[in-house]
């Protein structure tokens, strides 16, 4: 019986082992370095900065916007960052919508009631999805030397690294060093997969400024428009974070009674046990 039990926990154990061992070497495949670690985002306590969302927009909107899509986001849905109604018209009004195109979202307003002999295009409006730089991947694809820039709808969330990633990725743009070849019209990134991407470094020193004129560092526009993504990607951050802190302080308070009611049934509880005694 003993020398059975002992080969079995013998086997068991050589089983386990080479559990082990097939796992560490899965382990070492998937950590192979197609992309190097990134510091991650630092993101306060009190949760979505939203003064960083809001810059991260004018970076979008200045920036990113003239490649990237964010096509299921309308101008109104800025209102959740704190816009006003005539602020969000603003922004809107220097956009124009092109006519006619069928919105991938079916947003109605983007077809022309006029039709084709209609204006060719118009201001955008506060319901209007924000307008794509092209008007087709083919299109995309053929201003960008083959590479398609993604929309960024929901680009934060499903992007491994999610928006750390994008922080440091745009401030990853290095010389290639020696011995790495990065293909014609790509370029060198240290958090890109294979340190290799079609994406020219989009930021600037001075290209956006606060509202005070300042201009935004590298570091700063890079936080910024990573916090937008992100907020895109999820925009019921800010309500969310609202809720779980509004739960938290009420669970706090039915602790706290919880704890004083316990006290006082106790002491009143040893009142009478005292007063039999
Ligand atoms: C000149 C056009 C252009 C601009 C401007 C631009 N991008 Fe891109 N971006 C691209 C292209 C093209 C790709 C696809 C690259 C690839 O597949 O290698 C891309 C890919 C990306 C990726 C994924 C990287 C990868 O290698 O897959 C991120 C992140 C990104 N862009 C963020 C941004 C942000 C944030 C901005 C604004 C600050 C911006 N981009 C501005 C063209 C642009």
């Amino acid at each position: 019986m003993g020398i059975r039990n002992g080969g079995r926990r013998r086997i068991n154990r050589g089983v386990g082992l080479a559990i082990l061992g097939i796992g560490l070497g899965v382990k070492s495949l998937w950590a192979a370095p197609a992309i190097s670690p990134y510091p991650l985002r630092k993101d306060g306590l009190s949760g979505p900065d939203i003064a960083s969302i809001q810059r991260g927009f004018v970076v979008f909107d200045t920036v990113c916007a003239r490649c990237h899509s964010v096509k299921y986001m309308r101008f109104d849905d800025l209102k959740a960052l704190g816009l006003t109604d005539d602020q969000v018209k603003q922004i809107a009004g220097r956009h124009s919508i092109e006519h006619p195109t069928e919105h991938p979202a079916g947003s109605l307003s983007s077809l022309n009631p006029l039709g084709e002999a209609g204006p060719k295009s118009r201001p955008a409006g506060r319901w209007d999805y924000f307008p794509s730089p092209f008007r087709s991947e083919e299109e995309a694809k053929r201003a960008n030397n083959g590479a398609l820039p993604p929309d960024f709808s929901s680009f934060a969330a499903y992007w491994p690294g999610g928006a750390s990633r994008i922080e440091a990725f745009l401030q990853g743009y290095r010389p290639a060093p020696e011995g790495e070849k990065v293909p014609i019209g790509s370029y060198y990134n240290i958090y890109a997969k294979n340190h290799s991407t079609d994406m020219p470094p989009p930021l600037q020193v001075g290209a956006i400024h606060d509202r005070d004129g300042h201009a935004l560092s590298l570091a700063q526009q890079a936080h910024d428009v990573s916090s937008f993504l992100e907020w895109v990607a999820h925009p019921h951050l800010i309500e969310r974070r609202q809720w779980g802190i509004s739960a938290t302080l009420y669970l706090i308070f039915v602790g706290v009674c919880i704890f004083l009611l316990k006290r006082r049934l106790w002491l009143l509880a040893q009142k009478s046990r005292s007063k039999e005694e």
